[in-house]
């Protein structure tokens, strides 16, 4: 197990998965084929239902197999398959969440058009499972910048960095310019790995995802100092997630605070943190204020120090969050 660490393999992944000793892995992520025709450089993306939902079965056991017992188990996937999840997972697994990620797709023209995957988040065991609360900025009118939500008279008691995160995630887009996306059809947001690992892992913790494709996780386990184990039955993909790989380092935070940015901006933190992290923040006198006023980074600008590198994010002084 010790030589998987911090290893992308090409591979099969029920296979590789059958070589890892239970209860061994902090966290497995699951982003599988949706069994919807997408154009994959190996695998082919139609197989008969009957064979998609065992083959799934199978690899799912496995990852909950392998999960510690303090960890959590994540299946990306579009509604219709996580119906049929749930119903393996529930034997084996405790339920936690149903995550609907509500990431809009074009206008296609049809009534109840699907336009948001679920993120299935189960504990191995509920009652030892690691969880950390998380939080993400307010919601803010692209225009004038005012927070979305009416609060009423409740403004005063509101958090100054954002609300917690509820279990419809509608700030985080698909990868939405070509420029940003490795040749892959299926490539995820590297910030929506960083915020189920926030919220499930700490640093250290050894992270599996057994359908890599280009290596959101393994990406996002490089920036927030955890460990990963990538499998993908692709060489390409396995070539390209290495390369990637290369570049990246534990560089996700401000001091020694592990958080999610996006743009320069923060998108996720672990409320926990909060304490130690708002000394980085001008928070108006009068929270009554954070209607129209965003809280600033003191100074514009955040810089965090890495071992090898030094790395800034520009944060803006009044920028608004608009998604
Ligand atoms: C939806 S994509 C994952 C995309 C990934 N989350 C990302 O952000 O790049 C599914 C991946 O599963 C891989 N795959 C299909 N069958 C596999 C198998 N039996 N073992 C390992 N990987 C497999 C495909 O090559 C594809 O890259």
């Amino acid at each position: 197990m010790e030589s998987l660490i911090n290893k992308i393999i090409h591979g099969d992944c029920i296979e590789i998965m059958q070589q890892i000793p239970s209860d061994s892995i902090d966290v497995t992520f699951a982003d599988p084929p949706f069994n919807l025709k997408k154009k994959y450089g190996t695998y082919k993306d139609e197989k008969d239902i009957n064979d998609y939902l065992s083959w799934g079965k199978q690899w799912i056991l496995e990852m909950v197999r392998i999960t510690k017992p303090s960890g959590s188990i994540f299946l990306h996937n579009i509604p219709k398959w996580l119906t049929y999840y749930t119903g393996f997972l529930n034997e084996v697994a405790d339920f936690r969440q149903w995550i609907a990620w509500d990431a809009p797709t074009a206008p296609m023209g049809k009534t109840l058009q699907p336009s948001h995957y679920g993120i299935l988040f189960y504990a191995k065991n509920q009652q030892k499972n690691k969880f950390y609360e998380i939080r993400s900025p307010h919601k803010r009118c692209r225009k004038c910048g005012y927070l979305l939500k009416d609060y009423g008279g409740k403004k005063k008691i509101l958090h100054p960095f954002g609300p917690l995160v509820s279990d419809i995630w509608s700030d985080i887009h698909r990868i939405r310019h070509n420029k940003h996306r490795d040749p892959h059809p299926c490539q995820l947001p590297v910030h929506l790995l960083e915020r189920i690992l926030l919220m499930s892992t700490d640093e250290g913790d050894v992270i599996l995802d057994p359908f890599m494709g280009t290596g959101t996780t393994a990406v996002a386990a490089a920036r927030l100092g955890r460990n990963v184990i990538g499998i993908d039955i692709d060489p390409e993909y396995v070539q390209i997630t290495q390369r990637k790989l290369v570049h990246e380092s534990p560089n996700s935070k401000i001091e020694d605070i592990w958080v999610s940015f996006y743009l320069g901006e923060i998108v996720t933190i672990v409320d926990k943190d909060w304490e130690a992290l708002k000394e980085f923040f001008v928070i108006p006198e009068d929270m009554r204020h954070i209607d129209f006023e965003k809280i600033r980074t003191n100074g514009g600008v955040i810089t965090t120090v890495t071992q090898d590198r030094q790395l800034t994010f520009n944060l803006k002084e009044g920028d608004c969050n608009c998604y």
